[in-house]
Formats: structure tokens, sequence, C-alpha cells
């Protein structure tokens, strides 16, 4: 059978640290409010002149030399992300040319927050499809350029960062133990996409438009739909619950992690969480986290890890990989 085994990972954090106290100086807010409702305490800004494709090239590179592989022997790149350098052409072309690749195809998919698990999901097709050897996700989001840094509401949950997995296709025996991707589950329910988007866009005000959220209903639907599909996705593995070594869920805030492990009986010590140095990156935040926890020496090959997301849309879905 044929899996998307993970080859390597890559990540990229801006220089410019952001601390909660920062905030203090313009909002009516505090380092303990937002550490305390959120678990954040620090998020990573893009310079002015570091571009989403900048971010991402650099954690591809990283991706790709870790591997040993030949750019030019990735036939695919996806980047997931919403705040693309411009409207077009898609921002994984340049990446695509940046990294050295003259071949395959290259294009953006956005799926705000869960854009990571939607673009495994894609990756995961080709791959199965035998279409794609080699394939390069990335996670890469500048959400500084997208907020209105004048509603305290929003502007300090997010931040600046990418990175990326490299994902080949291996023939496997076909069971659970394989290594590689073993489900990738996404959905989306357009009936709540008033809850969380930009106000404006380019098509509605040629703009880009700045981020608005309803955050109470957006907590209720992510420590719902994140553990639901969990379950979807481990129940079509044919895996119990108590299989998953790691949980990688997206990294939008420490209470949602904690929610969405409460529910599954999953132990706080097996949830991988950088939301205190990273903030919510968005598309980038759970391969940031898988990039951290195998780094770390956390996150060991052969081991189940699951990754759940929420994001506007709404969208959602799991991924869940042995490693
Ligand atoms: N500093 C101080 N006070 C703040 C604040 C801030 N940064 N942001 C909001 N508040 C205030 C609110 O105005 C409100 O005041 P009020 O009671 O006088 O109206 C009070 O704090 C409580 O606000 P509330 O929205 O009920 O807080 P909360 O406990 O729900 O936490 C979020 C707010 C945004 C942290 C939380 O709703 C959240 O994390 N939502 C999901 C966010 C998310 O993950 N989004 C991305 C998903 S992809």
């Amino acid at each position: 059978m044929l899996r998307s085994v993970v080859l390597s990972t890559g990540a990229y954090l801006p220089a410019r640290v952001m601390t909660n106290a920062e905030f203090e100086k313009t909002l009516d807010t505090s380092d303990d409010w937002i550490e305390g409702r959120t678990g954040i305490t620090q998020r990573h800004i893009a310079a002015r002149d570091e571009l989403t494709s900048d971010l991402a090239t650099k954690a591809g590179k990283q991706a790709i030399e870790s591997a040993g592989v030949p750019a030019d022997s990735i036939d695919l790149v996806i980047l997931a992300t919403t705040t693309p350098d411009e409207t077009m052409p898609a921002t994984a072309v340049k990446i695509q040319q940046q990294l050295g690749i003259t071949r395959g195809a290259a294009f953006d998919l956005n799926a705000a927050c869960s854009g990571f698990v939607y673009a495994m999901a894609v990756a995961n097709n080709f791959i199965i499809s035998g279409q794609v050897k080699r394939a390069l996700v990335i996670g890469a989001e500048t959400y500084s350029r997208i907020l209105d840094w004048n509603d305290r509401g929003t502007c300090i949950l997010f931040g600046d960062g990418a990175a990326a997995l490299l994902l080949e296709r291996q023939e496997q025996k076909g069971t659970n133990d394989d290594r590689g991707v073993l489900f990738a589950g996404i959905h989306s329910d357009g009936q709540y996409a008033s809850l969380l988007g930009t106000q404006g866009g380019v098509s509605s005000t040629r703009t880009a438009g700045t981020v608005f959220m309803a955050g109470k209903e957006i907590f209720r639907h992510a420590v719902a739909r994140m553990p639901d599909a969990v379950e979807e996705a481990m129940s079509a593995t044919g895996l119990p619950l108590s299989a998953i070594d790691w949980l990688a869920p997206h990294q939008a805030n420490q209470r949602i992690l904690d929610g969405v492990a409460q529910k599954l009986h999953i132990s706080p010590d097996k949830v991988i969480s950088t939301v205190a140095g990273h903030a919510n990156t968005s598309a980038a935040s759970i391969p940031l986290a898988l990039h951290v926890a195998s780094h770390d020496g956390r996150l060991k090959r052969g081991q189940l890890v699951a990754c759940p997301a929420l994001g506007a849309g709404l969208t959602w879905g799991c991924t869940v990989v042995r490693w």
C-alpha cells in the first residue's frame, strides 16, 4: 500500500519577538490577562521586508536539506496560507522558484487555521494515487499584516511563522504499523462563516481586510469539533484513542488545547503545545509544533501523532500520522 511518509521537517520564525507587555502601551490589556486567558506569552513578528514567501522558503529549505534529497525531486509544493504575498501569482510558485524547483506543480490553499490539515489531505491524495512521489507541505503566515492592532480581542492572539513537512511516497504493508499518513479528514460548514474572517478582501473592498472574530463562539466550536475530528480519524484507522502517542492540535489558545485533550481523555503531558512562545500562527501552527517536538526528541519515529484543527469557514479536520 502506498503511504505518505514524513521524511523531514523545517521551520522558521522571524527574529523579532513581541511580548504581551508591549500591548499594555497601546491597549487596555495586560500580560496577566493575555497569559491567563490564552497561555500566550509572546509571538514572533515578521520584519517589514519579510514576506510569507521568505518565511516559507526558509522552512522549506531546512526540510529539504534535512532530508538530503535534491530540491528538484519535489513534484508538488502546497502552501497553506491566508496571507499570501500578492493576490497572484500563488505564493507557492515564488517559493518553488526560491527553492530551486523547476518542475512539478505549486499552489496555495486557503483553509485559514485548518490550512495545514487540508494541505496534508490534498498532498496525501496526490501521493497515494501515485501521481506524486515527493510533496512539500508548508504552512506559512504573516497575520501581523491583517490584524486590527486596536482590537484587543484579536490582535493579541496571533503571530507570524512558517513550517514545512516533506512527504515521500513509500510502499508499506497496509497496516496501522505503517509509517506515514494513516488518515487525513477535512470538513467545512459555511453557515458559520460570519464567526471568524476578515472585514474586507480583494473582491469586496480591494484590500486584504483585517481579522474579526466572535471569540466565545469560536472557542465553543473548537473544543467540540476538534475532539470529534480526532475520534472520526481514529475510528477510520480502527485504532483506539489510547494508541495516540502525541496530540498536536492547532495552537490557538492553551485553554482550547486543554479542553480538547480533556474531552479525549488524553493526558496533558501527551499534548504538544507551542502556543506560549508562538501564539496562533494559523496554518503554520501544527507543522511548527511537529517540528519543535521532533527536534527536541519528544516525537519519535514510529509514534502516532493526531493533529486536529479548526479555522475560519468554519473548516476543521484531523491528520493522523505515524511519524
Ligand atoms: N485584554 C483584556 N480584556 C480583554 C481582552 C484583552 N486582550 N480581550 C477581550 N477582553 C475583555 C472583553 O472585552 C470582555 O470584557 P467585558 O466582559 O467587559 O465585555 C472580557 O475580556 C471577557 O471577554 P471574553 O471574550 O468573554 O473572554 P474569553 O474568556 O472568551 O477569552 C478569547 C477571549 C479571545 C481569548 C477566547 O474567546 C478565545 O480564545 N477564543 C478563540 C480564539 C481562537 O482560538 N481563535 C482562532 C481559532 S482558529
